[in-house]
């Protein structure tokens, strides 16, 4: 028997799962500190049954062999392409499917292998939001309550694409910005779980180490081979400020990379909207306004303004 190590499986969620559709692949539970086979490959879950299980999926139970991840993956793509899921079910399959790779980003040793894994991603996005225009709104209202890095980092990457279409950017440079903000907080894998997870503010020292993300970002990039420029500049520059007082290089105006602008943007905002253990969320009307207001000076204006109309246009619709 093979030895199981961390990489011989991948978290799915169940939500992914649609009832009486037959699985091309085994789905394990984990309990008690090992795998079970739950559901075999050819079988099918019942409506009751997701309904039960998904009430006591936290997300963390249900796995399947990375040797089956390209099966998994035709599936959800299997999925997204019919007809027979309403825009919303497939949005929300897309978005919780994504979250696997995410949680691979931050969490497998070999990071070039996530990178590369996780890719795949945006392609689906952009795809996804091509043939359904309604698409934006629905992906964005499952956004997370919680505030895991990959979390995070997905929602980031919706609203970047999203603020690029709005800037008019080609499909080419779309998915580059898509990959750049998937990407953006990758650096958060050196610095140590005590700080990104402490609750309440952190201390001079730990500060000084989270601050170091952009940083780690650029160099974990830099180790691989097929990373562009824009993609390293929205790891490393995502934290300058548009007038010049932010980190770690102090860059003002256009020296910072259009992709790290839009990523200034959409991170706060992602960060301000969402549930964090020390804050409560605030309303996308308020965040916006804060940052129109309070927090103008750190971000490219017309930017701003293109940000207000992707929100709006998601509200209109
Ligand atoms: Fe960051
Ligand atoms: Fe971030």
């Amino acid at each position: 028997m093979n030895m199981e190590t961390p990489n011989t499986y991948f978290r799915i969620r169940l939500s992914t799962m649609r009832p009486e559709k037959v699985t091309s692949f085994n789905i394990y539970v984990y309990m008690d500190q090992k795998y079970y086979l739950y559901l075999k490959e050819g079988d099918k879950l019942s409506d009751g049954k997701i309904e039960v299980l998904q009430d006591r999926d936290s997300g963390a139970s249900f796995f399947v062999k990375t040797s089956d991840k390209e099966t998994y993956r035709a599936w959800v793509k299997e999925e997204i392409n019919s007809d027979l899921i309403p825009p919303h079910q497939k949005a929300k399959i897309l978005r919780e499917s994504s979250l696997s790779m995410m949680e691979d980003l931050f969490e497998v040793p070999d990071v070039n292998q996530a990178l590369d894994d996780a890719k795949p991603i945006v392609t689906d996005f952009i795809n996804f939001m091509e043939t359904n225009p309604d698409s934006m709104h629905f992906m964005l209202s499952l956004s997370g309550h919680d505030f895991y890095t990959y979390n995070h980092s997905l929602d980031v990457s919706i609203y970047a694409l999203g603020l690029g279409s709005v800037l008019g950017y080609d499909k080419k440079t779309l998915h580059d910005l898509g990959i750049g903000s998937l990407f953006h907080d990758v650096g958060k894998r050196n610095v140590s779980l005590d700080i990104l997870c402490k609750k309440g503010p952190l201390d001079e020292a730990e500060w000084a180490q989270m601050k170091m993300h952009a940083t780690y970002g650029l160099q974990i990039l830099n180790n691989h081979p097929l990373i562009s420029d824009a993609v390293k500049a929205a790891a490393f520059e995502h934290h300058e400020s548009w007038e010049g007082n932010g980190y770690p290089q102090q860059l003002k105006g256009q020296e910072i990379h259009p992709f790290a602008r839009i990523v200034a943007l959409t991170d706060t905002y992602d960060a301000m909207t969402t549930q964090r253990s020390y804050n409560k969320p605030m309303s996308p009307m308020d965040a916006l306004t804060m940052m129109k207001e309070k927090l103008a000076g750190r971000y490219d204006p017309e930017m701003l303004k293109a940000m207000h109309s992707v929100l709006f246009k998601l509200k209109a619709s």
